[in-house]
C-alpha cells in the first residue's frame, strides 16, 4: 500500500488513523466493507435491507420449493418424522414444502416481515412449521438435527465465523444426519452485482467441502447461472453440496 511502518504504528496505537483514501483499499485486503473497519454494525444494516423485499404481500422468492429440496427428499425420504432445520428459511418456501412432505421443520430468519409471511403460507397449506427469529451469525443449536438445509444465505457468514457454525451445526446433527448446503463463490471471470455488495462474503471456491472432510459428501457441484434480480442480467457461480454425518465405525 506504500504507508510506511511508522504510519501504520500510529493506526495501531490510536494516535491517528488512515487516511479516508485508503479505506477502499484496507476494505479490499481484509475482505470487509468499509463500515465494518469503521466499527459501525454493519449486520443490523444488511439485514434490514430485506425488510422492504418483504413488505409487499406477494412472495419475493416464489412459493415454489428449490430444487435442492427434491435432493434432500431422494437422500433422506420422510419415512419417520425427520426432524430438519431450515436455516435462514426467508418467506419459507422450502419449509413448507418440506412440512407437507411430513418433515418435522424448524425455520428461522432474522427478518420478522420474512417469518410472518411463512407463517402464513404454511397456515394456508395446513401444516405446522416452527418458525422463530434468529441471527445466524450469533445463534448457535442446543438441541439435534437430523437434516439442517440451507440455501441462498450463507454468504452473509464472514470466513472468520464459518468455521465455529459448521462445528455448532456438525454436533447438533444426529449420526447419518443430511447437511444440504449451498454457496455462492467468487470467480474473477463472473462478474455479479453482488461481488460489490456489504456485509455479503461470496465463499472460494471448493471451501464449503473442506468444512466436511470426515463426512460422507454424497454430492457436489459448481455451476454457474443467469440471475435477473434487480432487473439486471448477471450470473452467479454456487457450489452445492449434500453431506451425510458418518459414525466412527462407518
Ligand atoms: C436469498 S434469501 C433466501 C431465503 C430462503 N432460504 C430461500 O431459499 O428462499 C436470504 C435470507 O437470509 C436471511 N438472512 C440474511 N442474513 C441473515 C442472518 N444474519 N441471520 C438470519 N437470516 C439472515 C434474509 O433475511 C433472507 O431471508
Amino acid at each position: 500500500m506504500n504507508i510506511s511502518f511508522q504510519a501504520v504504528s500510529k493506526w495501531e496505537t490510536g494516535s491517528s488513523y488512515p487516511d479516508i483514501s485508503v479505506l477502499p483499499l484496507l476494505a479490499n485486503i481484509f475482505q470487509c466493507d468499509i463500515d465494518a473497519l469503521l466499527g459501525y454494525p454493519v449486520e443490523q444494516r444488511k439485514i434490514l435491507d430485506y425488510d422492504d423485499r418483504y413488505k409487499t404481500d406477494d412472495y419475493y422468492w416464489g412459493t415454489q420449493p428449490s430444487n435442492m429440496c427434491y435432493e434432500v427428499m431422494k437422500i433422506c425420504p420422510p419415512q419417520r418424522p425427520l426432524r430438519l432445520l431450515d436455516v435462514a428459511c426467508g418467506e419459507g418456501k422450502n419449509a413448507v414444502f418440506f412440512a407437507r412432505n411430513g418433515y418435522n421443520v424448524t425455520a428461522f430468519d432474522a427478518v420478522e416481515l420474512a417469518l410472518d409471511k411463512g407463517w402464513k403460507f404454511a397456515k394456508q397449506a395446513g401444516v405446522e412449521v416452527n418458525f422463530f427469529q434468529a441471527n445466524l451469525l450469533d445463534f448457535r443449536l442446543d438441541n439435534e438435527f437430523d437434516i439442517i438445509f440451507c440455501s441462498g444465505a450463507l454468504h452473509y457468514v464472514p470466513q472468520e465465523l464459518r468455521q465455529e457454525i459448521f462445528e455448532n451445526y456438525q454436533k447438533h446433527t444426529s449420526a447419518g444426519g443430511l447437511h444440504a448446503l449451498n454457496v455462492f463463490v467468487r470467480k474473477p471471470f463472473v462478474k455479479s452485482p453482488s461481488n460489490t455488495k456489504k456485509g455479503r462474503y461470496k465463499w472460494i471456491s471448493g471451501e464449503l467441502f473442506t468444512y466436511y472432510a470426515d463426512w460422507l459428501i454424497c454430492s457436489c457441484d459448481e455451476r454457474i447461472f443467469d440471475c435477473f434480480s434487480g432487473g439486471i442480467p448477471h450470473q452467479h457461480c454456487m457450489d452445492t453440496m449434500y453431506a451425510l454425518k458418518q459414525t466412527e465405525d462407518e
